[in-house]
């Protein structure tokens, strides 16, 4: 959990050309793809589903970060392991029995992940530290690209990595929600080691400048 992985967001990418796109990012030096699949319902936004995720796998073999923010996570599970996520990020908010959607993901072979919002208190994951691969603390109330990064998330991200430590886990810990070389600086010293980014990388003038900078932030 001490390596760095910058993860862009395919959110942000021009949807007319998802395979180019994809190139674009390998090439620029990403380590993940994220893929952020909204429901319409756990956020206020519609993004795509396992068909997007299948065809990006296809065509390459980057790290595919599959994040959830969808009401029934446990529903849908099946078809976005069998799309080919390496990584599926559920929602401690949503609803479903969060020990055992976290299990059936572990089982079939792939890191399990953890999200939780902003205003949602760190405690709510506490019970399921052993059971995660990846903790992702959310810097923006999820839904949109382009939000700024709310600092008041870093205190939880600081607990987060305290209670990794004391209980010798090796989770990752993954932001996600406005960050750039400035906000990731923060979210390293905190005690992150995964970022995600959407604006910052794909709409940056020079994507692999921009993925190097959060790199060394
Ligand atoms: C927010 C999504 C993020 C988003 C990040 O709902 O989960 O992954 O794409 O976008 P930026 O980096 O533009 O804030
Ligand atoms: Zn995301």
């Amino acid at each position: 959990h001490n390596d760095r992985v910058i993860a862009p967001s395919l959110l942000a990418a021009d949807f007319s050309k998802i395979r180019e796109e994809t190139s674009r990012a390998i090439n620029a030096g990403a380590d993940w793809l994220h893929m952020d699949v909204m429901d319409g319902h756990f956020v206020d936004n519609i993004s795509f589903g396992p068909a997007v995720i299948q065809a990006v796998h296809e065509t390459n073999d980057i790290f595919l970060d599959t994040h959830l923010m969808i009401s029934r996570p446990d529903h849908y599970l099946d078809r976005f392991l069998a799309a080919g996520s390496d990584l599926i990020t559920v929602h401690v908010e949503a609803e479903h029995d969060v020990a055992e959607t976290l299990e059936r993901i572990r089982k079939a072979g792939r890191l399990a992940g953890l999200a939780l919002n902003p205003a949602t208190p760190i405690e709510d994951i506490k019970p399921f530290l052993d059971q995660i691969d990846l903790l992702l603390c959310m810097t923006v109330v999820p839904g949109f690209g382009g939000q700024a990064f709310m600092p008041e998330v870093l205190p939880k991200i600081e607990a987060a990595a305290a209670w990794r430590e004391k209980a010798g886990l090796g989770f990752h810990i993954e932001v996600d929600g406005g960050i750039d070389a400035k906000t990731a600086s923060r979210c390293y010293d905190a005690g992150a080691n995964v970022m995600v980014a959407g604006s910052s990388t794909f709409k940056a003038p020079d994507m692999a400048a921009a993925i190097r900078d959060i790199r060394s932030a």
